[in-house]
């Protein structure tokens, strides 16, 4: 278990760039599975997630090579295998590839993901959607199988913008025989790179970003070349943790338009942002002031900052209530804050913060990727040395996390733990 050591109350200046997009990334990179052609992805970035996928690529038989920030994929050789356990235990979003295997081979046989710290996970809305163009689907001894002639368009109207499924039907109806309408889908930014790729490869997609997505289905699709959009949540997290410092910093390569309830939400607490069209600039010099703060799908607050809010919430002025509407089991990072003196009361998924004048560092224990972000924040502003275990969590979505705050002036070091 790797440890990672924060002396706080240092201030964070300067710039920092944000990496490619997580979530963009890895439905793409499923995406290149529905096509014989080599792909050519650039802005890509060095992350645990992105490695998974490409070993569960591999595993179906394609060439994945990455130099620097470009990933080259071959899926000529590619065929229809087992997905196993222990690659969809390993990365949740290997569920990805569901779409593509029913597209290009008429069938997939997924191991379950299963839950995971911030819930159960459930597939319903991705495995109705796959029913719905036709088709068989069965779960037996901890797998997922489907099978389908030729998979024909439908409309489908999905009970929840869920983010997965959206990406998975997408992927589903691009050489489906016919039309698929899909409503009351995810309209996040992944969701509208996800269909500039595609589009590119020679689908015909239209709507996403909206809340209907139109797809005609083709008969094959080629390869593309492809540069991934900013990480939104990264860039975020970057603000949040230079707001905590009361520092100064402009986040280059984030794009304002994809932030828009994170930067109202820091303007309303009293931060200064300017948004640049290259960028995002961000100064804090006074004490915050609490907010409410409710988790929406896009574009609501998203809630992958969630937990970096809260992180900043604890020495604001003020009470605010924060509502977790996404995920069942999102705030295992409260009772790691409070430890560092937060004054925290949850209660199902709404958690009440009243901020204290300041955190004392201590040693805390990451459980997800953005519950690690939110401590690694806290140990920024605390009073003295927090030790974060648990930060093998932060190297799934955040690339250089450690180097990159080091340049804005923050004081942490990595000790490896037997
Ligand atoms: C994606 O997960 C992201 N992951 C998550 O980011 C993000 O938190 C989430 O979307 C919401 O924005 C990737 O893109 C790889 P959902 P996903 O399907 O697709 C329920 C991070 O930290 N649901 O939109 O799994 C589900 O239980 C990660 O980067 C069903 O009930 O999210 C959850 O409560 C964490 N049935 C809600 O919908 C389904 O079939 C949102 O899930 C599918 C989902």
């Amino acid at each position: 278990m790797e440890i990672l050591n924060i002396v706080g109350g240092y201030k964070l200046e300067g710039e920092v760039e944000v990496s490619g997009a997580k979530n963009a990334i890895l439905p793409i990179m499923a995406a290149t599975l529905l096509t014989r052609h080599p792909c050519y992805l650039e802005g890509v970035p060095d992350l645990i997630d992105v490695k998974v996928m490409g070993e569960v690529i591999k595993t179906l038989g394609a060439e994945v090579k990455k130099e620097g920030d470009s990933l080259y994929i071959d899926p000529s050789l590619a065929e229809e295998k087992e997905v196993q356990p222990e690659l969809t235990r390993r990365l949740r979003a290997s569920n990805l590839v569901m779409g593509p295997l029913l597209s290009r081979w008429h069938r997939f046989r997924v191991a379950y993901p299963g839950g995971c710290a911030i819930g159960a996970r459930p597939l319903d809305l991705h495995l109705k959607g796959f029913a719905a163009m036709g088709a068989t689907i069965r779960e037996s001894q901890g797998f997922i199988e489907a099978t389908a002639p030729r998979l024909h368009g439908a409309d489908i109207h999905l009970d929840f913008p869920s983010v997965g499924a959206t990406e998975n039907l997408m992927m589903a109806a691009v050489l489906a025989e016919g039309v698929t309408v899909l409503r009351n889908v995810a309209r996040e930014p992944e969701i509208v790179d996800l269909q500039n790729f595609l589009n590119k490869m020679g689908a015909r997609i239209q709507g996403a970003g909206q809340d209907v997505i139109r797809i005609e289905g083709v008969s094959e699709l080629r390869g593309a070349r492809h540069r991934i959009i900013p990480d939104r949540i990264e860039a975020g997290t970057f603000l949040v943790a230079v707001a905590a410092t009361r520092g100064k910093a402009f986040v280059k390569g984030a794009q304002p338009e994809h932030l828009a309830a994170v930067i109202a939400k820091l303007q309303e607490m009293g931060a200064y942002v300017g948004c640049k069209k290259d960028g995002i600039y961000l100064e804090v010099t006074n004490r915050l002031q609490a907010v409410d703060c409710k988790t929406l799908p896009y574009p609501g607050f998203p809630t992958d900052m969630q937990p970096q809010i809260m992180a900043l919430m604890t020495t604001a002025q003020g009470t605010g209530i924060i509502i977790e509407s996404i995920f069942e089991n999102r705030f295992h990072h409260a009772a790691e804050l409070k430890r560092m003196g937060a004054d925290i009361k949850i209660e199902g998924r709404i958690a009440v913060v009243t901020g204290v004048p300041a955190l004392s560092g201590a040693p805390v224990e990451a459980r997800d990727l953005r519950g690690a972000a939110a401590l690694v924040i806290a140990g920024l502003m605390a009073q003295g040395l927090t030790s974060v275990e648990g930060v093998q969590h932060l190297d799934r979505g955040y690339e250089r996390l450690e180097e990159k705050l080091q340049s804005l002036g923050a004081k942490l070091w990595r000790e490896g733990t037997e």
